[in-house]
């Protein structure tokens, strides 16, 4: 598949093959999401409610919610009052979304909509919170992604997004390395092996789709480029994954 790959992590088709790859995975996502981050992935998220600060009863937005996770930290968070919009591509992880949300007790209903990162359905400056987890390297265009974070968010308004990174200490990565091996391999219990579009697998995807993908500073540059200030990354588990905090 590595000659699909024309630029970074792009090919054409890449939009319909990423929403094939999560309406195939939605129903096991959350149980392989645990596993893949060996149960980590919840101390990631509340390091992001921590970077988002105060957000009591205000206007958060989560791109890519998926099966809403990241949003259901945000409602927690933001409280009684606030306004807690989640927006996938994907129809089928909205529902799961929306399905958990019934067993919790959260303290504002949460609005999931359909829509597409690359074209945010809301006027200008309508949020002071924006969130995203480990969708822009799902997307075909990262700038104008992050940009649309950037034009949806008021002036002083705080964007905090999730990504994986690659660990750059050497011995680390050696690991990391056997890790991503074990995930495709252990992903192939729930997506069996089966191609996606005439592609790789869901899981060898969400695996490979790192190559090619920006993180750290470059990562960091595209924020600037779109517009925000005071851009910056903090590393969590030895570089696995990076949160980009930045504001408008
Ligand atoms: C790896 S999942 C992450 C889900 C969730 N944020 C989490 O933390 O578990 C990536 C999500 O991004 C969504 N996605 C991919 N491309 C998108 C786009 N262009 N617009 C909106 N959502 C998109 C996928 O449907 C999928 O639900």
């Amino acid at each position: 598949m590595a000659e699909e790959l024309k630029k970074g992590n792009q090919f054409e088709g890449k939009e319909e093959y990423v929403k094939d790859v999560f309406t195939e995975i939605a129903d096991y996502y959350d149980e392989m999401n645990d596993i893949m981050s060996m149960g980590m992935v919840q101390g990631w998220h509340r390091f992001m409610m921590k970077k988002a600060g105060d957000i009591s009863g205000k206007k958060c937005l989560d791109v890519g919610t998926g099966t809403g996770e990241i949003a259901f930290h945000v409602a927690r968070k933001a409280g009684p009052g606030s306004t807690v919009i989640g927006v996938d591509i994907t129809p089928r992880m909205l529902e799961l979304a929306e399905k958990k949300e019934k067993d919790l007790d959260l303290p504002v209903k949460i609005d999931w909509r359909v829509g597409d990162a690359l074209d945010l359905d809301f006027e200008d400056g309508t949020f002071d919170l924006v969130t995203s987890g480990y969708m822009l390297r799902n997307v075909t265009d990262i700038l104008k992604a992050v940009s649309e974070m950037h034009r949806v968010l008021a002036p002083g308004g705080k964007v905090v997004v999730a990504e994986l990174s690659k660990p750059k200490n050497r011995i680390v990565r050696y690991f990391y390395n056997i890790y991503m091996k074990r995930i495709k391999k252990y992903g192939r219990k729930y997506d069996k092996g089966e191609a996606i579009d005439g592609r790789q697998p869901a899981y060898d995807w969400l695996t490979s789709s790192i190559e090619g993908f920006p993180y750290g500073e470059d990562m960091v540059r595209i924020f600037r480029e779109a517009g925000f200030e005071n851009a910056r990354y903090h590393v969590k588990s030895f570089g696995a994954v990076n949160i980009y905090v930045a504001s408008k």
